[in-house]
């Protein structure tokens, strides 16, 4: 059966030693947690004083983005693949949308982010999600349709199965207004139906599509009850050690 996995995604908070003290907490706060993967993304700064903290626990480092370049060259501000495994990172969140609304990341980038982050053995986590506008229009399934089959456009079957899936509608993202297990549920169920269609039943039945979107300690038990949802993208309530435990914990 698919493993849960539960991620915070720091965002552009915390300092080195800020960074340390909430992985220090988590860590012994979740150090019983067997039913999941915890991972969190510290930033850029604190990867390497988080990931030697955490060495041998149970949690693992994610980074938050990738350079789509694979090896040394003039590429000002970019941080590639093989730096982050040098840091210590197992994962990297590709394709969030606050990197595609904001920062240009378009489809093609994060086609080729995830293929460097393959090739180095760093797992991505693959964001995707609908605006507010597109689901009040209809679009949801449509968007994420068309996100996905441009971020894997010519993947093999193999490198899609170590991907992780974030589905994270953007009007859900900060905002507290969380989807509804149901409605998650039938994004998710799409995704996998979409995932099968494309590259069979045993890459869409083994990958874990994680719902993001004001995932809190009081609604992740609802939503983890979903048959598609197998874990949680977390922003906000991932930054205190405490909140992050009792989502990390929601099995309690
Ligand atoms: P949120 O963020 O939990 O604060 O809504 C989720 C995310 O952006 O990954």
């Amino acid at each position: 059966m698919r493993k849960p996995v539960i991620a915070g995604n720091w965002k552009m908070f915390k300092t080195i030693s800020e960074s340390v003290n909430t992985a220090l907490s988590l860590k012994s706060l979740v150090a019983n947690a067997n039913h999941c993967e915890v991972i969190i993304a510290p930033v850029f700064t604190s990867l390497k004083a988080v990931a030697d903290r955490v060495e041998g626990s149970n949690i693992q480092v994610a980074a938050q983005d990738v350079s789509d370049q694979l090896k040394y060259g003039a590429h000002t501000g970019e941080i590639s693949a093989e730096m982050l495994k040098d840091a210590g990172c197992s994962h990297v969140i590709i394709g969030h949308s606050e990197r595609r609304s904001l920062y240009g990341d378009i489809d093609e980038f994060i086609n080729r982010k995830l293929r460097a982050a393959l090739q180095f053995g760093l797992t991505p986590i693959l964001c995707c999600g609908e605006t507010l506008g597109e689901r009040d229009a209809g679009n949801a399934e449509q968007v994420v349709n068309n996100q996905l089959t441009a971020d894997l456009n010519g993947f093999a079957d193999e490198d899609v199965a170590k991907l992780i899936i974030a589905y994270e509608p953007v009007w859900a993202i900060g905002t507290g207004r969380t989807a509804t297990p149901d409605q998650a549920q039938q994004m998710h169920g799409y995704i996998r139906g979409w995932l099968t269609d494309k590259f069979g039943t045993s890459v869409s039945q083994g990958l874990r599509i994680l719902y993001g979107g004001s995932v809190k300690p009081d609604n992740i038990a609802e939503l983890m009850r979903a048959e598609d949802i197998d874990g949680a993208l977390v922003g906000g309530a991932s930054l205190e050690a405490e909140s992050f435990a009792k989502i990390v914990n929601y099995n309690e």
